[in-house]
């Protein structure tokens, strides 16, 4: 790989601490990576990657294959430790938070996955059920028999706002590859996340299904004002969905900027 020579930098975000005599409104950070660095065992990922995402900022995070897209996205959910640095999720730092902490901090994030995970025997309504598990304190293995009675009721109108509302019923497996990460959306959003993370949304559909998703996965971000952190390879979907791009190279974050400021070719350099 060639040295990058993408050098943007983004403009420095709200801080959650005031920041002079005066009381400006700011937007809490949603989250923050200090330092983090990541290895598996000999397997250097990244090192010493830092940002502060603001609430409502929808960042996408870009990058070769094998770079460390979503082994990073896994270490700002508190799914996967970190090897150094630290994590603060919703102002909650992940590594020294005890297991039931990171359970509960979890439940206010979701997570859209490329592979989106759907039990195929289930209905679609028991998939989207399945979104509010870890809501509920002590009922980390309900099944959809034992789930609190609202959630049919929450899950339907989850389907409903993705368009299926009349889909609740067909199993998970009679689905297309577009209404099937519908579905992963409508898991996703179900317990109302204050963040959300998606790992290649619209990877496994084509280009107009994928844009489909990703028009309807942000608007329903945007209308709720949730943090969003989302990986793509395509970069034209990392300009024009994201506020900021991020991106990873060389074990490096070597770009931090607003998408306003970049071009598809800047977005390249990351590939070389
Ligand atoms: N559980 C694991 N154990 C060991 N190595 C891992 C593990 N998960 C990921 N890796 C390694 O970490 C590196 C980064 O992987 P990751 O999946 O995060 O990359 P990525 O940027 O998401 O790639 P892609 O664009 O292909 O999705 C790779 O070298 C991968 O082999
Ligand atoms: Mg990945």
């Amino acid at each position: 790989m060639t040295d990058l020579v993408v050098t943007k930098r983004a403009a420095p975000l709200a801080q959650s601490e005031p920041t002079g005599a005066a009381f400006a409104p700011v937007s809490p950070v949603d989250i923050e990576a200090r330092g983090v660095t990541k290895h598996f065992g000999k397997t250097k990922v990244f090192s010493d990657v830092s940002f502060r995402l603001a609430r409502g900022e929808a960042v996408a995070l870009v990058g070769a294959n094998g770079t460390g897209k979503s082994t990073l996205l896994r270490c700002l959910m508190g799914l996967i430790p970190v090897t150094g640095g630290n994590v603060h999720l919703l102002g909650q730092q992940t590594d020294t938070s005890g297991a039931a902490a990171l359970r509960q901090l979890r439940a206010k994030a979701g997570l859209v996955s490329q592979k989106h995970n759907l039990v195929p025997r289930l209905s679609v309504l028991s998939n989207v059920v399945h979104g509010l598990l870890g809501k509920h304190p002590g009922m980390r293995h309900w099944s959809h028999t034992l789930a609190p009675q609202s959630s049919p009721a929450a899950a339907l109108h989850a389907l409903e706002r993705v368009g299926l509302g009349e889909f609740a019923g067909r199993r998970a497996d009679r689905l297309s590859g577009g209404q099937s990460q519908r579905v992963a959306i409508a898991r996703a959003i179900v317990g109302a996340p204050k963040v959300l993370f998606a790992d290649e949304p619209c990877a496994s559909l084509d280009p107009a299904a994928g844009e489909d998703v990703m028009d309807l996965f942000f608007r329903l971000v945007r209308d709720e004002g949730v943090t969003v952190v989302f990986t793509s390879h395509n970069v034209a979907h990392a300009l024009r969905y994201g506020d900021r791009v991020l991106g990873l190279a060389q074990g490096r974050m070597q770009l931090d900027a607003t998408a306003a400021s970049l071009s598809a070719e800047d977005l390249r350099g990351l590939y070389d």
